[in-house]
């Protein structure tokens, strides 16, 4: 019997029969031979069908294919560089197939289909090329994740979801019931990380982050993943240099074990190839002031070419501005300082200028906008009650976040990378929604 192989090892089997078992992606030819271009998750590659060789009856059954056919294909594995596929450069010159079932008419054809007829099959839609490359991707990033944070000393330590208060402000709270008591899905597991590192020093949480956004942007999902490392005895300008080596590992090991993927989204990958440390640092006062030139000569943002707006001091930036602030360089630039009111309420101020916070948001370049938002915690309990009252958060729910700095405080800092829009960055995908298998966008839980 001819060993069973997947379509990423046909390499491994050149000029051997072998069996592959998939699915039908499309069937091209006429007259005695056919083409089936087959899938089987590890990739993607092409059987030929070829009459004289497979005889009436087989060739017969290769006919009556459809598109996304249960199949078991078996036949000779044969180099060629012109294969399509993905890795391509092999083909099988197919001797025998065993249907196990034949599809119904697929509602997903080549045509355009539009994105809610698409997000509304995302089960069948996943297994369309794109999506495919895409998740695979996904898949990278979170072990390169993994990967460096326990090579590099941090220790994984997982965090609630069903959290009593807000980690991240009120205004983005899913609100659940708790058994009687009102309850929140996380935002954060920050604040249960900083709990952490004073028993295991650095550690990092890692899953699912809940925000009821109420608008619908590319940028933003209800349901998000986000790795959270955090680092006692650390201040602001360590930690940029530990997200700056973070995340050029995690887009070099895409590059490395994506390239058939990353062709395939037909990414251009050469500005990624620079994303090595160290990037550039620049003040919020600084963004601010290059707005303003950038507004006052009437320069445009893309994706939709609308002139940029100049912001005034104390406000967050928007997407046009992050993109601007981002063209500017050729890797990712952290902005630093943001004003104090524009933050969470946890952060450091700054020695001798409180209106601004020892934070860093890690900015994307073509238009990917904030993948990273970090600063340096309070660390003086009195501060923090303080902070506490003036976002008005109701001070019992936050007592044991306060312990924190009564036992041993000491200077720490954290980050959150998003992983939704890592991987859009790194596949070059428009909306955030094709970087996760099951989005939650605004309006939508099905399926
Ligand atoms: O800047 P954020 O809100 O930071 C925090 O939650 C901190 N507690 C993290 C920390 O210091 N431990 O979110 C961090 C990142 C953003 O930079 C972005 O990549 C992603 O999470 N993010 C979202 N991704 C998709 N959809 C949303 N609605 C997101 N909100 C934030
Ligand atoms: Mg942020």
């Amino acid at each position: 019997m001819a060993p069973i192989i997947r379509i990423s090892d046909a390499k491994d089997y050149v000029g051997e029969i072998v069996t592959v078992r998939g699915w039908l992606k499309r069937r091209t030819g006429k007259g005695k031979i056919n083409f089936l271009r087959v899938r089987d998750g590890s990739g993607i590659f092409q059987a030929v069908a070829f009459r004289p060789n497979l005889g009436d009856e087989i060739f017969a059954r290769v006919k009556s294919l459809t598109t996304e056919s249960s199949v078991i294909l078996t036949g000779e594995i044969v180099a060629d560089e012109r294969a399509p596929g993905v890795p391509g450069g092999y083909e099988m010159d197919l001797k025998d197939v065993e249907i196990v079932q034949i599809a119904d008419d697929y509602p997903i054809t080549p045509k355009d289909h539009g994105a809610e007829f698409l997000l509304d099959n995302r089960h069948l839609w996943l297994r369309s090329d794109r999506q495919w490359a895409i998740t695979r991707v996904r898949a990278t990033v979170i072990r390169a994740i993994r990967d460096w944070l326990d090579d590099n000393g941090f220790m994984g330590v997982d965090t609630p979801i069903l959290t009593p208060a807000a980690g991240e402000g009120t205004t983005t709270l899913f609100e659940i019931d708790y058994h009687g008591t009102p309850a929140f899905l996380a935002q954060t597991g920050q604040l249960y990380n900083e709990a952490d590192i004073f028993a295991f020093g650095k550690v990092y949480c890692f899953g699912p982050t809940f925000r009821a956004e109420k608008s619908k942007t590319r940028r933003h999902l209800q349901e998000f993943w986000m790795v959270e490392p955090e680092i006692a005895f650390c201040k602001l300008e360590e930690l940029l240099e530990i997200e700056e080596q973070f995340v050029s590992y995690i887009v070099q090991t895409a590059l490395e074990r994506n390239e058939a993927e990353l062709k395939l989204l037909e990414r251009d990958t050469s500005l990624l190839a620079n994303v090595k440390p160290p990037f550039p640092r620049i003040s919020y006062d600084e963004a601010v002031e290059m707005l303003d030139e950038a507004a006052a000569q009437g320069i445009t943002v893309p994706p939709n070419n609308e002139p940029l707006q100049a912001i005034t001091w104390g406000q967050d930036f928007g997407a046009p501005q992050e993109t601007y602030i981002a063209s500017q360089f050729d890797r990712p630039v952290f902005v630093t300082h943001y004003p104090t009111i524009a933050k969470a309420f946890y952060m450091e101020p700054e020695c001798g200028r409180p209106e601004v916070c020892r934070c860093a948001d890690l900015l994307a370049p073509e238009g990917y906008g904030e993948i990273i938002g970090g600063s340096e915690r309070m660390s003086d309990p009195d501060l923090l009650v303080a902070a506490i009252e003036t976002h008005q958060l109701p001070e019992d729910a936050y007592d044991w976040y306060v312990d924190l700095r009564r036992f041993g405080s000491v200077p720490h800092s954290g980050f959150g990378l998003g992983v939704e829009r890592t991987v859009s960055w790194i596949s070059g995908i428009h909306h955030l929604r094709e970087a996760i298998a099951f989005p939650r966008v605004l309006g939508r839980l099905n399926p």
